[in-house]
């Protein structure tokens, strides 16, 4: 039996699905436990590519039942289009989908707030993915959310949707924007909770008993660690908690029952929208990093920032979670550089700096330490085996270890399910 938790250690698009999709085939349950639809999770497999927003990764396992746990936002607009796409390449999910009715909705007001409140803050914005998640959240938090759960009592749904629509419009206006008309709103949702209701029932039992009969779970994470709320680079994070310390909050599984915690991390450094980010590379290293590795947003379609690895950053992921290993992933990404830099720690007014020790302004300013490496010069692509891979990438995968001091379980030299290493 393990109880295995899949995080991303940097600041997301790690290669969480693919890994998820690999690990999945030996697993009873697959679970999604926080975010919503920014997050996108690439799989590509026996039955095609599929970007996944809030369906779990673990979806094609023939043995393995997905959950959409109560931590987890969602637009039923998205999961309806989702299943829909997942029916269409014949992947059956009558009895083995299960959405938590505490899963609370984004509703067509958060979308639309997302955005005029990222445009009204001008210079000020972070980049979020438009996609409602901070609103959703913060009502949540402030008793003013709507849940799946509501849509059950159709007359308390309407009201509750009455007082949130008195409010959300008022703010709607004030920055410009058009006002919802409760009767679009509703007719919209009804139409979606229709089509999902077969598939709505929590999850904690099953989970629960699952765990008494010695089951394999798999929880997946969506974002990365520098966007979590309160340990990323606030205020440019998300509205969850991405720390492995979400399942507990948004599945109900005790914490003790976890065994095993894979940091899923990229064998260099990418980030979608603003906020700090010293390694990354505003040069042709950086283009290339862009071109080799196809780095452009899952979700939005933005181009992705990147740099070298930082080390500092997934050494404090691995510390504060406990990471019992990691993925190594787009190691082939690398092949074509002749010198590949690990950024092994930071500068901050001429003093050695930790992660912790600074906010997202102090970050932006610290002066990156370099250990260069040798390239290798070679395809790494679709290499199954350790001993396989050329020397110089080895020893880059050894050094990446010693420096985060975690051990390397896995490497992906591939987007596909089969371009994968297990050490
Ligand atoms: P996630 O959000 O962490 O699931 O990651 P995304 O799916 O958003 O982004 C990762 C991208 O890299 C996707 O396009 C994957 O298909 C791709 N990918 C994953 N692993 C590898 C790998 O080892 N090599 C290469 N070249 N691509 C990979
Ligand atoms: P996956 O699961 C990369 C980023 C956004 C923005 C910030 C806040 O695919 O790794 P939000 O819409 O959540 O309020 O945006 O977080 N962001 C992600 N970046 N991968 C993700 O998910 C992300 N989810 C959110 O770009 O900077
Ligand atoms: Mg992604």
């Amino acid at each position: 039996m393990a109880v295995t938790v899949i995080l991303g250690s940097q600041w997301g698009d790690e290669g969480k699905g693919k890994i998820i999709d690999f690990l999945s085939q030996n697993t009873d349950y697959v679970i999604r436990f926080h975010g919503g639809n920014n997050a996108g999770h690439t799989v590509i497999n026996e039955f095609g590519r599929f970007p996944l927003h809030l369906v779990p990764s673990g979806i094609f396992a023939k043995k393995a039942k997905a959950c959409i746990s109560s931590g987890t936002v969602l637009d039923l607009e998205v999961l309806v289009n989702e299943i829909e796409m997942l029916k269409k390449a014949k992947i059956p999910l009558t009895n083995r989908l299960f959405i938590s009715p505490r899963c609370h909705i984004i509703m067509p007001y958060h979308k639309i707030l997302d955005v005029l409140i990222e445009e009204a803050k001008g210079k000020g914005k972070t980049g979020t993915t438009g996609r409602g998640i901070g609103p959703v959240y913060a009502d949540k938090v402030s008793y003013n959310g709507i849940r799946l759960i509501d849509l059950f009592e159709s007359k308390q749904f309407s009201q509750k949707l009455s007082v949130q629509l008195s409010l959300k419009n008022k703010i709607i206006k004030s920055l410009g924007g058009t006002p919802l008309k409760q009767k679009d709103v509703e007719e919209k949702l009804k139409q979606y909770f229709k089509k999902l209701k077969p598939y709505i029932k929590e999850p904690y039992p099953m989970l629960h008993n699952a765990l008494n009969l010695k089951k394999s779970l798999l929880f997946e994470g969506a974002q990365g660690m520098f966007l979590d709320n309160d340990w990323g680079t606030y205020p440019f994070v998300t509205a969850s908690t991405v720390l492995v310390g979400g399942i507990n909050a948004g599945t109900g599984i005790p914490p003790k029952k976890i065994t095993d915690v894979i940091g899923i991390t990229k064998a260099y450094t990418t980030r979608v929208g603003g906020g700090p980010f010293p390694t990354e590379l505003v040069d042709k290293d950086g283009e290339a990093l862009r071109k080799e590795g196809l780095e452009f947003g899952t979700t939005t379609g933005r181009a992705r920032r990147c740099g070298w690895f930082d080390a500092e950053l997934v050494r404090f992921a691995s510390e504060i979670n406990g990471f019992t290993g990691v993925a190594i992933t787009k190691l082939d990404v690398l092949d074509n550089f002749k010198e590949i830099k690990i950024c092994t720690g930071y500068i901050y007014k001429n003093k050695k700096v930790r992660y912790y020790e600074i906010d997202a302004y102090g970050l932006e300013k610290v002066k990156p330490v370099y250990k260069t490496m040798k390239g290798w010069q070679s395809i790494t692509k679709g290499i199954k085996r350790f001993n396989d891979l050329p020397e110089n990438a080895r020893l880059y995968i050894r050094e990446l270890e010693k420096q985060i001091n975690t051990p390397v379980k896995f490497v992906s030299t591939g987007p596909e399910r089969s371009s994968t290493i297990e050490l």
